[in-house]
Parts: C-alpha cells; sequence; structure tokens
C-alpha cells in the first residue's frame, strides 16, 4: 500500500486530513507525530492511519508532507536520514519560510516543493499556494497540484513571492478583523452578539458580493459609500488614524518572521 505521508499531525495536516476526506478521497493517509491523543483524534475523524515508527512510514510515502513547526524542520529531516529508509522523491514542506535550498540542504535527494494552504481546506473552501524547485516533475506538479485541489483554488507562485503571499494569506486576518470591528461596535453601544453578527457579514458579505459581481473594488466602494455619508466617514477617520500603516506593518512583521523561519 502507498500513501500520504504526513510527518506532524497538528492543526494543518488535521485540516487537510478532514478536507480531504470531504471531498470524497478515499486514499491512504498516514500520520506520524509524537502525541497519540491527537493522532487518535484525527483517525475518529478523518480515518487516517496512524504510524507506528518512522522507518516504516516513510516505505509506504508516495508523497511526504512535512507539517512540523518550522523550528522542527531540521530535527525531523535529520531523524529521517537516519532511519535508513531512503527518502520518497515527492516531498511537501508546509513550513512557513522554510526556503527551498534550505530544503535541499537538508534532503537532498528528494524533490521538493513548498505549500501554503490554510485551515480553511478543512471545508474544501482553501487556498494554497505553491512553488516547486527545478528538480520537481511534471508528473510530479500535477499529483501535488490535484492533491490541493481537492481542498480548495491552488496558485503556483515563484518562490520569491512566497513569503509576501504567506504573510497576506492568512485566515487569521479575517478572525481579527471580525474581533476588531465588533469590539469598536460594542464600545459605542451594540451588544455583544449582534456585534459579532454585524461585523461578520460587513466583512463575508461585501467579499462575497465582490468576487461575484466580477466588479473593480473602488466601483464597490464607490457604491457602498454614499459620500458624506457613515460608511464614508467612518472609513476616511480609519484611514486618518493610520489603517493603512497599521496593516503594512503587520504584514512587514509577518515577513520578518519569515525570515527568521528560514535561519532557525
Ligand atoms: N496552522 C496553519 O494554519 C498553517 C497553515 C499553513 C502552513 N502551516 C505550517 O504547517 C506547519 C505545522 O503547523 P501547525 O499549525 O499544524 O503546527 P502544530 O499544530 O504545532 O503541529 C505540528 C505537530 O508536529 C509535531 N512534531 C514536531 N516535531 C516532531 C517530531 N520530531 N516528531 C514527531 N512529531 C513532531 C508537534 O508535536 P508537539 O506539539 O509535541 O511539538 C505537533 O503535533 C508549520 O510549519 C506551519 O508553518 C500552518
Amino acid at each position: 500500500m502507498k500513501a500520504t505521508v504526513f510527518i506532524g499531525g497538528g492543526r494543518i495536516t488535521s485540516a487537510l486530513a478532514a478536507g480531504l476526506r470531504l471531498s470524497g478521497d478515499k486514499r491512504a493517509i498516514v500520520v506520524y507525530d509524537r502525541n497519540p491523543e491527537k493522532l487518535r483524534a484525527m483517525r475518529r475523524e478523518s480515518r487516517i492511519e496512524i504510524a507506528r515508527d518512522l522507518a516504516s512510514t516513510l516505505f509506504v510515502a508516495n508523497m511526504l508532507m512535512i507539517a512540523v513547526r518550522p523550528a522542527s524542520v531540521a530535527e525531523v529531516l535529520r531523524e529521517t536520514a537516519s532511519c535508513g529508509v531512503p527518502m520518497p522523491s515527492l516531498c511537501v514542506s508546509l513550513a512557513a519560510g522554510v526556503p527551498l535550498r534550505k530544503l535541499r540542504r537538508l534532503a537532498s535527494s528528494a524533490h521538493w516543493v513548498r505549500a501554503m494552504p490554510s485551515p480553511v481546506c478543512r471545508v474544501g473552501r482553501g487556498l494554497t499556494a505553491l512553488s516547486f524547485d527545478p528538480r520537481v516533475t511534471k508528473g510530479e506538479r500535477r499529483r501535488v497540484g490535484e492533491f490541493f485541489a481537492r481542498v480548495g483554488t491552488v496558485l503556483e507562485l515563484p518562490e520569491r513571492q512566497f513569503d509576501a503571499f504567506t504573510a497576506a494569506y492568512s485566515s487569521s486576518h479575517g478572525y481579527h478583523a471580525v474581533a476588531t470591528l465588533a469590539k469598536a461596535a460594542q464600545a459605542v453601544g451594540l451588544d455583544r452578539a449582534t456585534s459579532l453578527i454585524a461585523a461578520a457579514h460587513a466583512l463575508s458579505d461585501g467579499i462575497l458580493y465582490w468576487r461575484e459581481s466580477g466588479n473593480t473594488l473602488s466601483a464597490m466602494l464607490h457604491e457602498a459609500a454614499t459620500p458624506g455619508g457613515i460608511a464614508a466617514a467612518t472609513m476616511s477617520a480609519m484611514d486618518a488614524s493610520g489603517y493603512a500603516r497599521v496593516v503594512k506593518n503587520g504584514i512587514q512583521a509577518g515577513v520578518k518572521q519569515a525570515r527568521l523561519n528560514a535561519r532557525g
């Protein structure tokens, strides 16, 4: 039996496994992790197989996913190198910020792909960016693309843009914006439950409408903010208070963290 093997059975592996099952994918998924309780929970939820040890796991892998935190990537790849079983040819790293050159250095026989999915893949509506090492074959590219396409849209990016994409593309931005907007609405008198409903609809309805309409963002802004009205006043006060600067600082901090991950 050949399988997709994950090393690391945390948040993103759990979301991917659930999304794959939701898509009807019944193929074997084997997960290796040092926390048996996480693996048992994932087996109940997504019918994954629990890896007994690293060597037997590598033996069945036709695609190896590295899904540990960036600081653990080197340690995990050293463990795989020392267990006496050759690395599978096709290896995919989900580790934010860890560049292909470092992955190549740690496991030189593998054909490396960087992938950046999000937990939204759990419901089949994710987006995954992919960046390929030149050694990855056409057939391997197709396999990786098809794998992530089962849980959402797939986007190929040159590696030089990968960290910027990673900083910009996080479902946490949506939750953060909802929480911040709802808190501000509460501060001016709206009850907590209605604040959350209003903030969630403001963000998700607006974006859904924009995407479905195919209009430009400036056309959408023009329609939603009547000159002299409340939305226009709110937006202009946000801008004057440094909204763009705050978001830019956040994204720059994300890219800086990605560079630190690359070194670690
Ligand atoms: N979460 C996301 O939204 C997301 C999205 C895209 C990409 N990623 C990337 O995916 C990777 C995993 O993120 P995550 O959020 O899923 O992290 P996580 O929840 O911490 O999962 C990582 C898992 O790997 C285990 N692990 C670490 N070293 C190990 C080892 N040597 N042997 C066996 N198991 C080991 C960890 O165990 P311990 O807890 O005991 O350390 C943990 O269960 C990261 O590199 C991240 O950048 C995450």
